[in-house]
Order: structure tokens, then sequence, then C-alpha cells
């Protein structure tokens, strides 16, 4: 009797395992995939009212200005993939820019060692935002609803508030004092009590600068009111962003880099991003491995993973800067002999030393919270965009009168050659500060196909850690199999050359594995949390969504 209630049981099971597969891939009309569930609402409203993956975009991008601040901006910048779905490939670059007035040795004292800070939470921490003219550009070539109707959204948002998860509350709690401290007599964000669950978040400020920038677009940011008011805020605190300044900012359009991973051709960003050429890079590496036949997270897919790690991060230290202002040998760190060749000195015995590793040399060559959203609407046009402030709430600087945060990117260039910055990279003169030029970023926006066809949109924040997450999640869903949530969830582990390490998240190799490595002469590190994945699959079904748990991201499709 019992056994047949068991038997019933686990039928039932099944059907609802099943189900909630297959739930999984129905979304046949496009899908949004962002860090906050109200923003994800906003992009899926917006292609139920007929707009495209780009107009979701500026909406999600303005929408997480509002409920996402740790990262979300107005006064940050980013990098947008797009594939249309006729097969055109394009990127933008919404990086910011130094300030004219910025200098080489800016952060350096006296006796020219770095100023601890100094490029992270001063008012000479910011770069000349750029996420607002990327929004602008983005709609002007490809957006198919009016300007106003994308950016109401967010107005609506700030003016009359949102709920605010537990863990956006706990992250402003988290800085409160930092930013009573930094804005004095501004109160933006702050209140007596701790922020709770459920709490109604108004930003009555930030919603007349929505407001500005909705009526005026490129204008109502960088000139008028809003401009006074970042000049003015810069000069609070010996500020280098000028008028001028922000009336030279410009995003630009940049020919995606493409290359192939077996019978997938990835689709990913260039330089000053350093992210789209390290991906490829990594995956070329490992390309020849049977991935596959090793399992996910074993000794020896971990220990082919993270050789190439160490490499292409060794590359990137000397090789990748603002390609407006430093050659960046794209076709060579691409060659497919020159990553194959970067490879010859692993080996199955032992890890190879980092300290071993220099960047690599080729003939005719003269000598880093953030916040990823994917999307797809119903002709299968996808766009991926990476979008930060660089730090959580970026310098922690809010504009006074203005109501946003001001990013704290200065911090990605390379101070001083040697000197690792907040995610330990190293730099040199490739990543040197120069008046105007764009600092180096590992912001990796990717959409991949398949025989010609949209195959995944996918992205992560995480400073250093971005590619190597993105690659991972890439080889979970074509090496091991994994449906696109499961590859995001999977726990992940880093490795960047310096400091010579492999970073994993608690619980992603099991203790034997820990051992062999370990043995081999990796020095396994646990901690906690890598990257932040949101990705979409096109199945043959329709779209899976891959909403990372280590947030509130979410996945609408529709
Ligand atoms: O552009 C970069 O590479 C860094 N500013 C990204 C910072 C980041 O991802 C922080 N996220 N957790």
């Amino acid at each position: 009797m019992y056994r047949k209630w068991y038997f019933l049981g686990a039928c039932l099971l099944i059907v609802n395992y099943v189900n909630a597969q297959s739930d999984q891939n129905k979304y046949q009309n496009g899908m949004v995939v962002c860090a906050y569930p109200d923003a994800a609402n906003v992009g899926v409203e917006i292609l139920k009212k007929g707009g495209n993956a780009v107009d979701a975009a500026v909406a999600v991008q303005f929408a997480l200005a509002v409920v996402h601040p740790q990262a979300g901006n107005l006064g940050g910048g980013g990098f947008m993939v797009f594939r249309s779905a006729k097969g055109e490939a394009n990127t933008l670059d919404f990086r910011e820019k130094a300030p004219a007035l910025a200098t080489t040795n800016m952060y350096l004292d006296t006796a020219g060692d770095v100023i601890p800070d100094m490029s992270l939470a001063t008012h000479q921490a910011s770069g000349v935002p750029g996420s607002v003219d990327g929004m602008v550009e983005a709609h002007k070539k490809y957006g198919k609803l009016k300007w106003p109707q994308l950016v109401q959204p967010a107005i609506n948002l700030a003016k009359n508030g949102f709920k605010m998860t537990a863990r956006l509350a706990a992250d402003i709690n988290r800085v409160h004092d930092t930013f009573i401290k930094m804005n004095p007599g501004k109160g933006y964000l702050v209140k007596a009590e701790p922020w709770k669950e459920g709490d109604v978040l108004i930003q009555t400020d930030l919603a007349k600068t929505l407001q500005l920038i909705r009526d005026n677009g490129r204008a109502g940011f960088y000139a008028g009111k809003t401009a006074d008011a970042i000049v003015a805020e810069m000069k609070t605190g010996n500020g280098l962003i000028s008028k001028t300044d922000l009336a030279n900012y410009h995003a630009v359009w940049r020919k995606a880099i493409k290359s192939t991973y077996k019978q997938y051709a990835i689709f990913t960003m260039p330089p000053p991003s350093s992210g789209g050429i390290a991906l490829v890079q990594l995956l070329k590496s490992v390309e020849p491995y049977p991935l596959h036949r090793f399992g996910h997270n074993t000794d020896s897919t971990v220990s082919v993973m993270v050789e190439a790690e160490r490499r292409v991060y060794a590359d990137r230290s000397k090789y990748l800067g603002d390609p407006d202002f430093y050659e960046v040998p794209v076709d060579s760190l691409l060659r497919p002999a020159y990553i194959k060749a970067r490879m010859n000195s692993f080996s199955w015995d032992a890890a190879t030393p980092s300290s071993s590793i220099q960047p690599g040399s080729f003939a005719g060559y003269e000598s880093d919270q953030t916040t990823h959203y994917s999307i797809v609407d119903k002709e299968g046009n996808a766009v991926a965009i990476t979008t930060t402030l660089n730090g959580t709430f970026g310098s922690k600087i809010f504009v006074g009168g203005a109501g946003f945060l001001l990013n704290n990117e200065m911090d990605d260039f390379s101070s001083k050659p040697g000197v690792p910055n907040m995610y330990g990279l190293l730099g040199g003169k490739a990543n040197a500060i120069q008046p105007n030029k764009r600092m180096l970023s590992c912001m990796t926006p990717t959409i991949i196909t398949k025989d010609g066809k949209l195959f995944m949109v996918v992205g992560t924040p995480g400073g250093s850690t971005i590619m190597t997450s993105v690659y991972q999640t890439i080889l979970n869903v074509i090496e091991f199999n994994m449906s696109m949530q499961d590859a995001v969830t999977a726990k992940r582990f880093h490795s960047q050359w310096m400091p010579d390490k492999v970073d994993i998240e608690r619980g992603a190799l099991d203790a034997a594995t820990i051992n062999k490595l370990d043995q081999k002469g990796y020095k396994i590190v646990a901690g906690g949390n890598i990257g932040r994945v949101d990705a979409i699959l096109k199945t043959k079904d329709g779209y899976q969504g891959g909403a990372d748990p280590r947030g509130d991201d979410t996945a609408i499709g529709w």
C-alpha cells in the first residue's frame, strides 16, 4: 500500500521537475535577465510594448540606476555588445574617460608612492561618466520606441519609490557611515533607522535628474543643471571633471572581437576592455583539451583552465589599454599559433609558478560592484551590457542636488607599474593615466552563436574575475551540458597570474580534488562569491534564463 503511494509521489515529482524544466524553455518572445526584479520588469514591459532589445536595455540601464545603486548608474560607464537577428554585430564603448586635467602620477606622493585610496574614495577618483551618452547613442542607432518612453519607468521608480530587497537594504546599511562622512548634509540613501526589507525607497533628486534626461537627452546630463551640479560637486573636493570634459564626452562604436570556440562563434568586447581578448585567449587555450571527458571542476579541468588564466592575465598586464592611446596588438594576441605556443610550458605534473611566466612576445611588436544584463527580443536581436561605478556605490560620493553616485573608475588605470589596483591587477605603460584616456576594463559582455543563430547572451560583474566567470559559464554549457541556470549557479574558481593562487568559492572543489591540486603546487584559497552572471540560452524550445542566485538577479521571459 505505502509502496504504491511512494511510487505515485515519485511520479508526481518527476512530472513537476519536467514541467519546471520545460517552463524554463517556453519563452518564445524574449527575455530580460538583470540584477534587480523591478528593473527586469521594466525591460520586459518595454519588450511587450513593441520595443526591441536595445529599447529594453536603455530602460533597464536607467531603472538599475534607481533600484540597484550599488552598480546601476548615471555616473559610471560600461560596454554593450549587440547582435541583430539578421547577424549584424556591433559594440558600443561608453567607458569613462580620465578628465583633461588628469596626470600620469596624480595618485603618487612626493616619494613616488601610491597614496592609499586616492583613486578610490575621493572626488579625484571619478572618470568622466559615459552611461547617459552610451544610452543616447545606442537608442539613436537601433532604438524603435520614443526616448521619453524608455526613461519614464526609471522616473516612476525614483519618484514613487520601490520596495527594497533584504540584500539592497543590507548593502546600503553597510555603507551608512561612509555615506554620511563623504556627503555632509546631502542625506541621500541615509536615515536614522537601518533600512529593512520591504521599505520603500524614494529618490526625489534622482527623479528630477532623470526627468532632465528624458526631456533633453544628452544635454540633460552633459549640459545645463546636471553638468552644473557635477562641476559644483567637483569643486567641493578638488575633483577634476570640468564642463569641457562633460561636453567632450562621447561614446564610441567599435568593431566587435569575433572568434570561435569549436563550432560556436563568439562576439565580444574589444579594448578598452581587456575582457573580450582575454575570453577568446582563455577559450582557445583550452580548446584542444577534452574538458568534457575530464568533467566539471575536476583536477584535470581546473589545472588546464588555471594555466590558461595565468598566461592570459600576464599578457593583459603588459599589452592592454585604451586603443585610442596605445597600440594594442589585438591580432597578435588572438593568433591561434601564439595562444597554442603559450600553453607549451603547461605540465600535468606541476603548476607553472606565476613568477616564471612573463607576458608573451611576438614578432613585430614594439615595445576590475558592476552589473550585467542580458536581453533578447521577439525578433531575436540580442544585447549584452555590463556597466559599473567600479567599487560598490562607486566613490560613494553623490552629486549634490542631482542625487546620483559618481564612479571611482580611475582606479582601473595603473597608478604605478608593479603596484596592483583594488582587484590586484598589474599594469604598465599601456594602461598608464593620460588626459582623456579610457581606463582598461575587464568587462566582458558576450554573445555566442551556433550555425549563424543566436545561442547565448552572457556577462557578469566581478572586477578581475569577470572573464574567468564568463569563461566557466560558457564551458559549463558547451562542455558540461548544463542548463543555463545550472551553468550560472555552479561554483566558480579564479586565478589571475599575480598573485599566484587559485581562489575558489567554498564548495567549488571537493577535498580530494583540492588535495591533488595542492600536491601539484596550486595554492587553493577558499572564499566567498565569485561573479554574478546573468545569461540567456536559446534552445530549440525557447529562451532559458540563468539569473545568478548570488544576488537578487531575476530572469523574466514572455
Ligand atoms: O571595468 C572593470 O573591469 C571594473 N571597473 C569592474 C568592476 C567590477 O566588476 C566590480 N564588481 N563586482
